[in-house]
């Protein structure tokens, strides 16, 4: 069996949303620990849906695949809904991953979570912060 789903290649290959919005509602930018690949997304929000969603990933072909599934997958949702979006979800969508690729998943939910988060900030609204990312780098992180 290919390492790789036909749906991840397509991703990896193909991705959707890639770039920048100049005039984003809320971005966030999350970095794993155990690669040091970074994520960038950007967020539209109208009105409480997401109405564009781009981002920008520096990391592997996992990484990349995972996060174009997640855009497509957020993208005309509510905030609440994409923050709903879990890591298994999208590797669900992109039919699986190899186990040792399953942390690139997890970016793209915390890079979902940080720029829902980051529009909440700049919005003064409230949330339970247990519920997102930690957004500084510290050293249980970086043992992980
Ligand atoms: Fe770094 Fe995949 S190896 S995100």
């Amino acid at each position: 069996m290919a390492l790789y789903t036909e749906t991840v290649m397509d991703h990896f290959m193909n991705p959707r949303n890639v770039g920048q919005i100049p005039d984003a509602d809320g971005v966030g930018e999350v970095g794993n620990a155990k690669c040091g690949d970074i994520m960038k997304m950007y967020l539209k929000i109208e009105n409480g849906v997401i109405t564009d969603v781009k981002f920008e990933t520096f990391g592997c072909g996992s990484a990349i695949a995972s996060s174009s599934m997640a855009t497509e997958m957020i993208k005309g949702k509510t905030v609440e809904e994409a923050l709903a979006v879990t890591n298994r979800q999208v590797v669900d969508a992109l039919g699986g991953l190899p186990a040792h690729k399953l942390h690139c998943s997890v970016l793209a939910e915390e890079a979902v979570k940080s720029a829902v988060k980051d529009y909440y900030d700049k919005n003064g609204i409230a949330y339970d912060k247990e519920a997102f990312p930690c957004d500084h780098d510290c050293e249980a992180c970086r043992m992980v």
